[in-house]
């Protein structure tokens, strides 16, 4: 056992197990072991149908399982044998109580420190990895520090700034590290040994440490600034719509400038995903508790936004197919919250879908990654909707093999994730498989649409001219 360094991570969900495979790849004389409460999640870790679809990770994981990546529920072995532990757990939003609605939850992280402290029979580095609220670090420190034993902790904030879809390739050569700790000798010396960790593979001036305070705000702020970027050009698309401008002209012209950049400004039906809006009204609720009211209120406007886009989208479908949709089979391509994950957390589509199925059509869904199954656990989390209160719910949602089978008979076909299969399909033949006239809402803008206009579509895209409404000059 003479390993250089041992590390124990709480949580085999979409941030612990790809970081940790990742730490694993690279620090073979690491060894690194995943825990989690869910005994089907680390069961499925150890086969070959991972729990969660990342490129890349399979062939990461098969090269460490078993070298020096290990996953377990002996939990407080593995807590024990550890040097460093970190905690990825879900932080989700509170739905009931006090901030219900906005204030993220952070009871998983307290549990886990809670286990920390019990089992525990020497000090160890504890890091936060989830995405917490600026100062719950004390918390953390505190609940260690209330252990019997006279056992020394140090707390890190270690925060993740992987997307999912890229999370391998995030990874392996990501644009910074960020590292906060206590500004004593004990916590630099902490700092330091998390710092030595990544230096195997991230050059020592992209690995950052702050305070601790600073490390826990600057993940809500990344998030905010990125989902802000999308909600702006959401926003223009809509004017765009309304002038006969076109939103990717605008992006590019404006992107063009260094000062704002390029990435980031992709007008869609809405952002979604398990992190904006949640860290978005995390950081919205702690301004309220400063009483920094006008702080509040300018961040939340970034989700306003972003509800205002998805209403849109299903507003304008209705509304372009002569104001209804009742028993009008519709071809929905793409479910997941964006391209290369099977994830639906927060998707988009599922808002698009409800409005659909309030609208009584029949809607043929296919997505290359997402399981049915998760599609209604979502939906009832998020939207409360469910077989029990919607009558007809599970026969007015049919999940398709594929898009030709999806869109045979349709009125019309909706691209709701840029999936890179969707732009190598047959659309001619697709074309003549449908009801007529043929509608496409392309709500990622991914498709030729004057190609498609040739076949003889009526194609309606987010923030492009639309030729039956606008002329040049
Ligand atoms: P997840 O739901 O995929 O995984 C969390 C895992 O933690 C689950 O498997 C759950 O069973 C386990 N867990 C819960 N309580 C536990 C406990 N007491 N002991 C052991 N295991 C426990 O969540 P995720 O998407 O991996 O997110 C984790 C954290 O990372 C969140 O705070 C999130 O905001 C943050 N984050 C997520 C992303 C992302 O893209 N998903 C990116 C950056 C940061
Ligand atoms: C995000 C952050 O990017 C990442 O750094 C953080 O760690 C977790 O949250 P993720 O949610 O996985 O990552 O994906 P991201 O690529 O940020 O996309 C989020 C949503 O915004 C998706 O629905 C995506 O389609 C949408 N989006 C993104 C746009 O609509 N337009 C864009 O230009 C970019």
């Amino acid at each position: 056992d003479d390993w250089e360094l041992k590390i124990c991570c709480m949580g085999a969900g979409y941030v612990g197990g790809p970081t940790m495979a990742v730490i694993a790849k690279r620090c073979p004389k690491i060894r690194v072991c995943v825990v989690d409460i869910s005994q089907k999640q680390i069961d499925a870790w150890k086969t070959d149908d991972l729990p969660i679809y990342e490129p890349g990770l399979l062939e990461v994981v098969q090269e460490c399982r078993g070298r020096n990546l290990f996953f377990s529920t002996d939990i407080a072995t593995e807590i024990e044998a550890a040097d460093i532990i970190f905690i990825s757990v879900n932080t989700p939003t509170k739905t009931q109580g006090i901030g219900a609605g906005r204030a993220a939850n952070i009871k998983n992280c307290e549990l886990c420190a809670r286990t920390i402290a019990d089992v525990a029979t020497t000090g160890k580095i504890v890091v936060e990895k989830s995405t917490v609220p600026v100062r719950t670090a004390q918390a953390i420190a505190r609940v260690l520090q209330s252990n019997e034993k006279g056992l020394k902790f140090q707390v890190l904030s270690n925060p993740e700034f992987l997307a999912e879809g890229t999370a391998i390739a995030d990874l392996m050569n990501p644009d910074r590290v960020l590292i906060g700790g206590q500004q004593s000798e004990e916590g630099l010396a902490a700092a330091a040994k998390l710092v030595s960790v990544y230096a195997h593979w991230v050059p020592r001036e992209q690995i950052i440490t702050t305070n601790l305070w600073s490390s826990e705000l600057s993940k809500l702020v990344a998030n905010a600034f990125l989902a802000q970027r999308v909600s702006s050009i959401n926003s223009i698309s809509a004017l765009c719509e309304a002038t006969g401008a076109d939103v990717l002209e605008i992006s590019r012209a404006v992107g063009m400038d260094d000062r704002i950049g390029k990435r980031f400004l992709q007008p869609s039906i809405g952002f979604g995903g398990s992190c904006f809006q949640k860290d978005i009204l995390n950081l919205v609720y702690l301004c309220e508790t400063y009483g920094l009211n006008e702080c509040a209120a300018y961040w939340n406007q970034v989700i306003l936004m972003n509800d205002f886009q998805k209403k849109r989208f299903s507003e304008k479908i209705v509304a372009s197919m002569f104001n209804t949709v009742t028993g009008k089979k519709i071809a929905m391509l793409g479910y997941a919250f964006k391209k290369d994950t099977g994830d639906v957390r927060e998707t988009p589509s599922m808002f698009v879908l409800r409005d659909l199925v309030h609208e009584q059509a029949n809607v043929h869904v296919y997505d290359p990654q997402v399981k049915r199954e998760d599609m209604w656990i979502e939906m009832d989390y998020t939207c409360g909707m469910n077989k029990d209160n919607t009558p007809r719910l599970e026969e007015s949602v049919v999940t398709a093999p594929d898009a030709y089978a999806a869109c045979e008979k349709a009125h019309a076909l909706l691209i709701l994730t840029e999936w890179d299969e969707f732009k190598t399909y047959d659309y001619k033949k697709i074309y003549d498989s449908m009801m007529k006239p043929a509608f496409v809402f392309d709500g990622r803008n991914l498709l030729d649409h004057d190609a498609l206009r040739a076949i003889g579509f009526e194609v309606h895209a987010l923030g492009k001219p639309d030729p039956l409404k606008f002329s040049d000059l």
